[in-house]
């Protein structure tokens, strides 16, 4: 089968087509035939050794969509044929078939293979982030860093869907700030130096780290939460002020799916239901800006480095 795969961490250079065996369903397993591959800052993680040094090829790919294929024994509640969307924890989207675990294999009632291709990864992560680490009330009001991302985006239109107040979003252009607006913000701000222009909220996600993570506590309301997912600035790990925690009432909080893949898989499975079925009824949206072929991952991880991804970014995998 066609893969797009690396074997040396480094930039989008070292991903490189591949060809390989289509993979075979062990026990809990589903074999799914890729239409759409979602490209996400996972995969750059991925590519970069964040999650450890390739052992062989490698295929990243931490969210598709498509067909089940195949079933493994003992898999029950899924069909040959059925449209799904699959979250990957191990990667492997990047081809024409992959390997899901059938619990991270979510049928796709009312809902595109094309949308479904970018939400297996990004919406369970923005509604975990959400209602489990923040512990999202009714009323609440949140900031978003990165707010035009594909979490980012889905985490706006998720926190209004569960009552927040007020939700405002950080980016890092003019340009972004200008394309955010489409997912309701109730204001954008430019990262760079949005702590003088943010009003206090009760909820940060950040994604981004360094010194916008050593920012965000002080736009925090009383009581409030920083919900920490992600570092793309790639800067060293903040020193965290535990005493400034107990003076000024805030808490910092984790969301990591990789931590409930081995320890809550189905808390996991029950925010990806969750925000599937926000998507299926029309409440969220996924914003595709791009389409690229399987052979354009390289073109996809080159936009995403760079930061100027918006939206989603998908490859479409099937002829
Ligand atoms: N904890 C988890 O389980 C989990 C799961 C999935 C994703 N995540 C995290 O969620 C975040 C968003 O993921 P995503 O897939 O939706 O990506 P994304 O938001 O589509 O892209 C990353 C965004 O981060 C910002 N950014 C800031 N510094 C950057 C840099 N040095 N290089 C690239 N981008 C930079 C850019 O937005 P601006 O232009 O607005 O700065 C960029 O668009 C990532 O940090 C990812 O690691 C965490």
């Amino acid at each position: 089968m066609r893969a797009v795969g690396f074997d040396v961490i480094g930039g989008p250079e070292v991903l490189r087509p591949v060809e390989l065996p289509v993979p075979v369903p062990g026990p809990g397993q589903v074999l799914i035939r890729v239409a759409y591959a979602g490209v996400g800052y996972g995969e750059a993680q991925h590519r970069l050794g964040d999650f450890g040094a390739p052992a062989g090829i490698e295929v990243p790919g931490m969210e598709a969509s498509g067909e089940v294929a195949g079933l493994g024994p003992g898999v029950t509640g899924l069909a040959v044929g059925e449209p799904v969307a699959a979250f990957l924890p191990d990667g492997g989207g990047y081809a024409e078939y992959a390997l899901a675990a059938a619990e991270f294999a979510f049928p796709l009632d009312g809902i595109s293979l094309r949308d479904g291709g970018g939400a297996a990864l990004a919406l369970p992560t923005a509604y975990g982030v959400l209602a489990g680490a923040a512990r999202l009330a009714a009323g609440d009001t949140v900031l978003i860093h990165a707010g035009a991302g594909g979490v980012g985006s889905a985490a706006a239109q998720i926190a209004r869907a569960l009552g927040a107040a007020a939700v405002y979003g950080t980016v890092g252009t003019p340009e972004k700030a200008e394309y955010a607006k489409r997912f309701g913000y109730d204001g954008v701000f430019l990262r760079d130096g949005f702590a003088e222009q943010a009003p206090e909220v009760d909820v940060v996600l950040d994604s981004v780290g360094g010194a916008t993570r050593s920012s965000s506590l002080g736009v925090l309301a009383p009581f409030g939460r920083l919900a920490v997912y992600g570092e793309t600035a790639r800067e060293a790990d903040p020193e965290l002020p535990v005493r400034e925690l107990w003076l000024h009432n805030r808490s910092v909080t984790g969301y990591n799916a990789l931590d409930l893949v081995r320890r809550a898989p189905a808390v996991l499975r029950s925010h990806a239901l969750s925000a599937l079925s926000l998507l299926a009824s029309g409440a969220i949206r996924v914003d595709v800006t791009a389409e690229l072929p399987l052979s354009g991952a390289r073109e996809a991880h080159e936009t995403m480095a760079a930061g100027r991804g918006r939206g989603k970014i998908l490859l479409r995998v099937a002829e």
